[in-house]
């Protein structure tokens, strides 16, 4: 496979897992091509083409030093020039994947968020509602990432003469629709339910064994689940903490997310709202385990980095 197969296979395995519906993604896409087809010639040199057919802006092919077959990768949660380096000194790695966005997919990580209104609609918050804080949201990611030194990975990349891509709500994507179909077919009565069956998650039953296992943040093993929403394993990173309350209010019982911050969980701590943190670098895993059988199956080779626990399911069917 080339590196422009293997990115065109994350997106279109990204859709076609995507919460929204193949259907909602390419309306989405057509609207993103009637807006720019209303843009001035000068605005129309500085929007980004890539939007017409990738819904995904954070994730993306960030330098191809060499268009060649690939046959081996080292593939991480987090690259960094530290990684680049250890596959000049591993030796024949042919493209580097990184999980969290670099580059421009990291200035463009915002713009995944909108993904969440939609699955914040699905779980029965007002769209009006969700998409009132999230816009808020969205606008504080986007500061936050403008700050950031995008390039320095990449530039390490281009020095050294690596191929190198991202491939992130992509591939969080596959992660949301394993669990939310398992969690759907289970119908868990408590917690403890619950985190019995991450825990026999391979990715989770691994991270267990470092610290870094599923955590109840907010409840009790013996509560009740009620509906349980997986809203949290997909679309950039977390939403505003104004929103566990609508949540709450919306019908969701327990909430099974990656990670969340301080003010997040007292929120949901107040709303009555179950919090269980499936673990971040283990539900990454997962969501880029998923992708990577499906190089695996074309006879890719696979060096997992920087955090990746990797778990084949391809002997599992
Ligand atoms: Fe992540």
């Amino acid at each position: 496979m080339k590196i422009e197969e293997i990115y065109n296979l994350a997106i279109n395995k990204g859709i076609e897992a995507d919460f929204r519906g193949k259907e909602g993604v390419e309306k989405l896409l057509k609207r993103k091509k009637e807006k720019y087809e209303k843009l001035s010639e000068k605005e129309k040199e500085e929007f980004d083409l890539e939007s017409f057919k990738n819904p995904y802006l954070d994730s993306r092919i960030l330098n191809i030093a060499e268009d060649k077959e690939i046959k081996k990768i080292l593939v991480g949660i987090d690259i960094e020039p530290a990684e680049i380096l250890l596959a000049k000194e591993i030796g024949d790695i042919d493209l580097i994947i990184s999980h969290h966005p670099l580059g421009k997919a990291l200035a463009n990580l915002h713009e995944v968020m909108e993904l969440q209104c939609d699955v914040l609609n699905q779980d029965g918050v007002p769209i009006n509602i969700a998409e009132g804080l999230m816009k808020e949201r969205i606008e504080e990611v986007a500061r936050g990432v403008n700050r950031l030194n995008h390039q320095r990975t990449v530039d390490t990349a281009k020095i050294l003469g690596f191929n190198l891509i991202c491939l992130h709500t992509a591939c969080d994507n596959l992660a949301a629709k394993f669990l939310k179909e398992k969690i759907e077919k289970e119908k868990f009565e408590r917690l403890e339910d619950l985190m019995n069956f991450l825990k026999e998650i391979p990715e989770y039953k691994e991270a267990l064994k470092s610290g870094a296992g599923p955590k109840i943040f907010v409840g009790v093993e013996e509560n009740r689940c009620g509906k349980i929403s997986v809203a949290e394993i997909t679309g950039g990173t977390e939403p505003s903490p104004k929103i566990y309350e609508k949540i709450a209010q919306a019908g969701i019982g327990t909430i099974v997310g990656m990670h969340m911050g301080e003010e997040s969980r007292k929120e949901a701590e107040t709303s009555n709202l179950n919090i269980v943190i499936a673990g971040h670098m283990s539900s990454d895993s997962l969501g880029v385990n998923l992708f990577l059988d499906e190089l695996e199956k074309k006879g890719i080779e696979i060096i997992p980095c920087s955090g990746l626990i990797r778990v084949s399911r391809l002997d599992r069917k």
